[in-house]
């Protein structure tokens, strides 16, 4: 039997306080609707209409990007409860016959198998509702399952419950596998008539209760049942999905010294043997082969590290390509573009932008690379800046292979360096300077030498020591005859004070 799936994404998530739709903000890196949509396409359902309202520009935006035309839209432009969400994909599945698996878009570490045996036991027992039942630790938030010996009678939610109900400990998950037909056909009768003054999809449960139909439950787990509706419950999620993400690499035979401190996002790829330090952070869709050593304080984006590759402390990396056995660091600094072959060395404060530095290429000390294309075992003294920007425009440096290149050199972009080229310590070079192959280029103006400079800077530093001290005694002397002149006529002023004082 045919399945579809429409995901509920309208809601604005009050409670997240946030400018930003729930379902954008991100887990493991990626926007929680994505883990959403994943297992939707995992189950086979066709269509995926995602329903979308707060900020649906955005999701549509981000989803169409992930996923093309796997996945349709249809907009709630008011959000009237959850049940008027799901009445918006009326009309995209008006042809449809079969079981519709409803998910919310803020639950997003559901397992495809709990929710594959909810359609399975929906199919089997032939009821045309069931959804998915949990006893988390906490329940409070959630709707409880309220049952008569034994037998689900409706769902209540936190806010509409009795006491006695707020005890019960099974929860709605908020997945559900409902028969087309029985849905659209049902959803039009539900009122509003609770604390939120909306449509809850949870009424149908006590709409097919009433008709007398056994509505099917299945059991979720506690970890993956968890909805998302604050910021204190993402960090939490945060934590417990990072711990899973963690174990599946190591299981997989990567070594983490502290997996407590590591932050390693849902899409990155790591191989066997690779040694992850404390405090590392791998983003994004990196991708880490064998036998990498990462160290400490590590930041990498998005990038790829060839096997052997190892990144000493503190190094960023972003957008970039680490060659098999190349290195980085410490403190080196890898941007967009960046491209290091084999065995390639990028020192300390290093930092290299849209540029390849081909094999055995050593950068070892404080330099800047930009734009520029370095040979093959070409060495790059501390200092080094491609000079790359014009204020306008950027532009090329070309370095050929086994290249000396001296401390401090200026490489004034566009310029091209021929191979096993010597540049002297502090040499600046353009596009005017035109060299060969092995030849040596010294910029450094000629020395001036003059014979024995320090003892005559000495000497004449005594002698003008000596005319200010003269000077200075002169000028006191002649204040000093002034100042006697005044203390004379000094007592009178103060004897008429005195006078005025009695
Ligand atoms: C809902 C369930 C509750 C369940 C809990 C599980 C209802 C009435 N309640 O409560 O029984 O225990 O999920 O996590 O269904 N949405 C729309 N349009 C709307 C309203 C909501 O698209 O008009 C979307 C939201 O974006 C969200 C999902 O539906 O993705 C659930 O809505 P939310 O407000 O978070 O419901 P809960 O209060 O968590
Ligand atoms: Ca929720």
């Amino acid at each position: 039997m045919k399945t579809a799936a429409i995901i509920l994404a309208a809601g604005q998530g009050t409670r997240m306080k946030s400018g930003r739709a729930k379902v954008l903000h991100t887990l493991g890196g990626r926007p929680i609707i994505r883990y959403v949509i994943d297992q939707a396409l995992a189950l086979k359902a066709d269509p995926v209409i995602v329903v979308v309202g707060h900020q649906g520009e955005q999701v549509i935006e981000y989803s169409e990007q992930v996923y093309g035309h796997r996945v349709q839209f249809v907009w709630q432009k008011e959000q009237l409860g959850t049940a008027h969400a799901v009445m918006q994909a009326k009309k995209a599945l008006s042809g449809f016959d079969g079981q519709v698996i409803i998910l919310y878009g803020d639950v997003p570490l559901l397992g495809v198998e709990t929710t594959r045996e909810l359609v399975r036991k929906v199919r089997r027992t032939k009821t045309p509702v069931g959804f998915l039942s949990s006893f988390p630790p906490d329940p409070s938030g959630y709707g409880r399952v309220v049952r008569k010996n034994g037998k689900i009678v409706r769902i209540v939610e936190h806010r509409d419950a009795s006491p006695e109900e707020l005890g019960i400990g099974e929860v709605n998950v908020g997945t559900y596998s409902i028969d087309c037909k029985y849905l659209f056909s049902h959803l039009g009768g539900l009122g509003a008539g609770n604390n939120q003054k909306e449509y809850y999809l949870t009424d149908l449960v006590a709409i097919a209760a009433s008709e007398g139909h056994k509505v099917a439950s299945v059991e979720a787990a506690a970890w993956e049942m968890e909805g998302i509706n604050s910021r204190v419950q993402l960090a939490g999620m945060e934590a417990r999905l990072q711990n899973i993400i963690n174990t599946r690499h190591m299981e997989n035979g990567v070594s983490i010294i502290n997996p407590a401190t590591v932050r390693i996002e849902y899409d990155v790829r790591i191989g066997r043997d690779t040694l992850i330090h404390p405090f590392v952070s791998l983003h994004g869709e990196t991708v880490v082969g064998e036998n990498c050593i990462i160290n400490q304080g590590a930041v990498i984006t998005d990038s790829v590290l060839m096997n052997g590759a190892q990144i000493h402390p503190y190094s960023v990396i972003t957008e970039a390509e680490v060659g098999p056995e190349a290195q980085v660091g410490p403190f080196g600094r890898l941007r967009p573009g960046a491209k290091l072959l084999r065995k390639a060395k990028v020192g300390n404060f290093t930092e290299v932008k849209n540029s390849i530095l081909r094999e055995g290429v050593k950068a070892n000390h404080l330099s800047y690379l930009g734009d520029a294309d370095i040979g093959e075992g070409t060495n790059v003294g501390a200092g080094t800046i491609t000079c790359n920007f014009d204020g306008y425009n950027k532009w090329k440096t070309i370095v050929g292979k086994e290249v000396l290149i001296g401390s401090d050199c200026q490489l004034i972009a566009p310029c091209e360096v021929p191979e096993r080229a010597v540049l002297g310590a502090g040499t600046s070079l353009d596009k005017r300077t035109s060299m060969e192959p092995g030849d040596l280029i010294i910029t450094r103006p000629q020395s001036t030498i003059i014979k024995g400079f320090r003892d005559k800077l000495e000497k004449d530093s005594a002698r003008i020591k000596a005319e200010r001290a003269a000077a200075k005694a002169a000028a006191e002397k002649k204040a000093g005859k002034k100042d006697t002149a005044r203390a004379k006529k000094k007592p009178q002023k103060s004897d008429s004070e005195s006078v005025a004082c009695q």
